[in-house]
């Protein structure tokens, strides 16, 4: 037996990822900005250990799909990956922080400069090491995070012998609101985006992410950033979701009891039975990333049944009324679905108001984690979800 089968064996929650999928998502986004007939290119963000589903491994598994370029969003996250992808371009999106020069030169991370200083600083670097740096600069064209105000950015395209020593790898900016194709912003963003690219001829650009990939061709320019949608998030919310489903969250039943009518169950008595009722406990909680606000207002599945979620949220427990459902399917070690086909993590996030970014990102270190790989590695060519932007 494995040690992946003793941890599965032994674990209260087992999170599946269907590293198939991801794939196909990938060359499917990948497809969507070839369609114009342009050479675009698709990276993956595997920025909060790619969004719950494990960064080193979803990464190399995507490089070997024919990915090139990754983002993760800190220095640590960049180290990490470059061990288990030794050749592939990776870039730190919240940039270079003092004293960080000679760890991102140790191991061939390239930070995204977000202003002035940080250009200056990796420049410096530059020279202190005697060899030319990729380097990536961030254009806010209204987001006002991160990346060069309009000020800097008009500075940069004055002095160009400010990335004297650097090698541009790529040009950037990050979309408001791409999840609302009639947002005005996108447009304005575009604009500006469009004026400094022209100003600064040369180098490659990009500003899509997931939901700004299906805002169209205009939005691709030469690299999309997807990271969302590679895991099955809906980038297109209140619209048929074109992405394949990449995550299952199950987790067992550690024990089912009868309580009598007009019984609380849980921290605060919380929720109180109107019948004499069954209630099943499943090993899973807060600490785990199922969220408090979900007391009383979500469900999970029992073999198809619809089985609603009671009381409060604790640590590492769930109850769930299971009044209703057969006796047989509800005994101790039996599988309840928490995320899957009849809850995918949009599903969730809008009962624990919020957005499947967070679902995802919370989803937590203590499941057992098992990655589903399609039966044949299928060709760089295949097709993945067809997708029109
Ligand atoms: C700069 C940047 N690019 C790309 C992405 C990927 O965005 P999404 O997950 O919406 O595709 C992110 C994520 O927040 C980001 O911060």
């Amino acid at each position: 037996m494995s040690s992946s089968d003793d941890a599965t064996r032994r674990a209260g929650a087992v999170l599946t990822v269907d590293l198939g999928a991801i794939a196909a998502n990938w060359r499917g986004l990948r497809d969507a900005g070839r369609a114009a007939g342009r050479p675009v290119d698709c990276a993956a963000v595997l920025k909060a250990d790619a969004y719950g589903c494990g960064a080193t491994i979803v990464g190399p598994w995507l490089a070997a799909e024919g990915c090139r370029q990754f983002f993760v969003a800190h220095l640590e996250e960049g180290i990490a990956l470059r061990k288990a992808m030794p050749e592939h371009p990776i870039y730190v999106l919240n940039g270079l922080l003092a004293n960080t020069d000679a760890d991102f030169v140790e191991h061939d991370l390239t930070p995204v400069l977000n202003h002035l200083g940080q250009l200056n600083a990796w420049r410096a670097a530059a020279q202190r090491f005697s060899r030319p740096l990729d380097a990536i600069i961030h254009i806010d064209t209204g987001m006002h995070r991160l990346g060069f105000g309009a000020e800097e950015a008009q500075v940069l395209i004055n002095e160009r012998g400010r990335l004297r020593g650097l090698r541009l790898a790529l040009l950037m900016s990050h979309l408001v609101a791409s999840e609302e194709p009639n947002s005005a912003i996108n447009g304005e963003q575009l604009s500006r985006f469009r004026n400094f690219v022209r100003a600064m001829p040369g180098a490659p650009t990009s500003l899509a992410n997931s939901s700004g990939i299906f805002l169209g061709p205009d939005y691709h320019f030469d690299l999309l950033r997807p990271g969302a949608a590679l895991y099955g998030i809906n980038p297109l919310p209140g619209r048929d979701n074109p992405m394949l489903p990449v995550v299952t969250l199950q987790a067992r039943i550690l024990q089912t009891r009868r309580i009598d009518a007009f019984q609380t169950v849980g921290y605060g008595g919380a929720w109180r039975s109107a019948r004499p009722s069954r209630v099943a406990t499943i090993a899973l909680g807060y600490a785990d990333g199922y969220f408090r606000i979900l007391i009383n207002r979500t469900h999970v599945h029992l073999a198809g049944y619809r089985v609603p979620v009671i009381g409060r949220i604790s640590m590492d427990l769930v109850t769930i009324d299971v009044t209703e459902i057969p006796e047989a399917l509800c005994e101790t070690g039996a599988v309840v679905e928490i995320l899957g086909p009849h809850m995918t993590a949009d599903d969730l996030a809008d009962h624990a108001r919020t957005n499947a970014y967070e679902v995802m990102t919370a989803l937590g270190r203590r499941y057992a984690r098992v990655y589903v790989e399609p039966p044949e590695p299928e060709p760089e060519s295949e097709e993945g979800p067809e997708i029109t932007p």
